[in-house]
This record gives structure tokens, C-alpha cells and sequence, in this order.
């Protein structure tokens, strides 16, 4: 199963990704998570997890990638990276690293000025993520970039469920309404994470986001803030995490079961 976290900048998601990730691997779960954000370097530090080389790094970087993608078109599966049907393990193996059970795989960040943009990083994750055919007690989270360019892309549709992360700023409400309208098209389910939640903003949220897709309610922990703050792992247990676990089990179990996905070149 995969599931793609989304939202504001700074509204949660690495966090809530790595405490999603920590709880369903206590639950027995195989999981990887994906660092699909560009910018951002904390994924990894939020769980002590070495930094993997970015699979875009090891395919070149961006020259790498170009010229890889603009051999020929259309182009045959022998030239393309990514097998159709491919396991966890496939990924080169300096690209995946581990600690206590979670596997991580880096898209790609930028690093120097001039260049260019992160269209190349959003190429890769379509590439590979309908191939990846998963075991059934594997789960995959992709921790997105800020904003909805994700959606733009389509990189929603390659996924089973959206998470959406909605911390108390008006601007995070707004998104919300645009992820659900969003997700609809795509076809994917998409549940609401309120985050950041405390009395003063309680009743605020609650009219303001619809509360037929809110999952869970993550209370603000300024243990979580100021481990952050000192880029520190998130030590912390959040035991309000766990309606998010239940909510993926239970839609585990009733989604279609897995099918090897077509290629998108036949
Ligand atoms: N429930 C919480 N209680 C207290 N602080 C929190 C909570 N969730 C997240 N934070 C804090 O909010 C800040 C942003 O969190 P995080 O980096 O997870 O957001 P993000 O959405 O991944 O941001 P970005 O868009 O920049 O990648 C961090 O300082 C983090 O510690
Ligand atoms: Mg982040």
C-alpha cells in the first residue's frame, strides 16, 4: 500500500511520517519511506536514519536523468530504470538505508544555485511508484513536498490513500478543501490529520475542516518541538497516532487486491 502525506509547509508532515511510520512498523509492517521532499533535509534525522545516497544522485543527477529518459521515445522497458512489478529490494542498495526496521529511499534535494528546478525529482517518483508491486504486509509513505504541485504532477493518482496534514493556520484550511477536490479527481481516498491541536484552535479547526475525513487529532507537544528544534530523533510516543494506523488497516483490508501493474508503454 502507499500513501502519500500532504500539506502545508510546516504543517507536520515529516513528522507525522515518521510517527506513522514508527507506529505501523510496531504493528508488524514492512515500511519505507520515501522522502519525496526537495528542499527539506529532516526526514532522516527524525528517525537517526543515515542519509542514503538520493536515487537521483546515483542515476547521474540531473544530466544523469536526461540523458537516461531522452534516448528514445517511446522507449523500451530495457532502457528504462524501473522494472514493472518491482520489489523494495530492487532499489540500489546505497539508496536504501535502515534503522530499527524502517528503510528510507531519498528522491533527490536540490543543492546548488542555478541548478534548475525539481521537475526531474517528480519525473523519478512516477516512474517508479506503479511499478512497485508490494508484499502484502508492506507499506510505502511518501513524505511529499509542501503545496499541492504533487497533485499537478499526478504523483496522487500512483497512490492508494492521501493523508492530508492540517495544522491551525488558516492557509492549511484552504489547502485542505483544494487537496479533497484534488484527490476526488484523482480517484484517491484522502483522510484529514488535524495537527497541532490545542484548546484555544480546537473549535476553529472543527469549522473549518470537514470532519467526515478527519482520522485523527495530534495534540501540539512541545516534546515534538523542541526535539525538532535541536535536530534531535523524535523520541517522543503519541499514542493519538494510532486511529491513523487502524484507518490504513482497515483500508488495507478492503482494497482491491494487488494486480501487477500495466506498462505504461503497451
Ligand atoms: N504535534 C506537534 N506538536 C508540536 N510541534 C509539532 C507537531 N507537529 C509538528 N511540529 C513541529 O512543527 C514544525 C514543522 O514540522 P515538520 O517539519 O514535520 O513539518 P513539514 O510539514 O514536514 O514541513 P516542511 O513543509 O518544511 O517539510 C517542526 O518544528 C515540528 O517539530
Ligand atoms: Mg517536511
Amino acid at each position: 500500500m502507499k500513501i502519500l502525506i500532504s500539506g502545508k509547509g510546516g504543517s507536520g508532515k515529516s513528522t507525522l511520517s515518521a510517527l506513522v511510520a514508527k507506529a505501523l512498523k510496531d504493528r508488524g509492517f514492512k515500511v519505507l519511506l520515501v522522502d519525496a521532499d526537495e528542499s527539506n533535509y529532516g526526514l532522516h534525522r527524525l528517525l537517526d536514519i543515515s542519509f542514503p545516497v538520493p536515487l537521483l544522485e546515483n542515476m547521474g543527477g540531473k544530466p544523469g536523468f536526461k540523458k537516461m529518459t531522452s534516448v528514445t521515445f517511446p522507449q523500451s522497458s530495457a532502457e528504462l530504470p524501473f522494472k514493472n512489478g518491482m520489489g523494495i529490494d530492487e532499489f540500489p542498495e546505497d539508496c536504501l538505508a535502515e534503522s530499527d526496521g524502517i528503510k528510507l529511499l531519498v528522491i533527490g534535494k536540490i543543492h546548488d544555485f542555478g541548478e534548475g528546478c525539481a521537475c526531474p525529482m517528480g519525473a523519478l517518483s512516477k516512474m517508479f511508484l506503479p511499478k512497485l508491486a508490494l508484499a502484502e504486509n508492506e507499506i510505502i509513505i511518501i513524505d511529499a513536498a509542501a503545496g499541492v504541485e504533487h497533485f499537478g504532477r499526478r504523483v496522487d493518482g500512483d497512490c492508494d490513500m492521501i493523508i492530508g496534514v492540517v495544522d491551525p493556520t488558516f492557509e492549511s484550511f484552504s489547502l485542505a478543501k483544494q487537496m479533497a477536490g484534488m484527490a476526488e479527481k484523482a480517484g484517491v481516498e484522502i483522510f484529514f490529520v488535524l495537527n497541532k491541536i490545542d484548546d484555544r484552535v480546537r473549535d476553529i479547526m472543527h469549522k473549518n475542516v470537514d470532519r467526515k475525513n478527519v482520522v485523527a487529532e495530534i495534540p501540539h507537544m512541545p516534546s515534538i518541538f523542541m526535539d525538532s528544534l535541536e535536530g534531535k530523533k523524535l523520541k517522543t510516543s503519541c499514542r493519538e497516532i494510532e486511529p491513523i494506523c487502524r484507518t490504513i488497516e482497515d483500508f488495507k483490508k478492503k482494497s482491491r487486491p494487488f494486480k501487477i501493474p500495466r506498462a505504461p508503454w503497451t
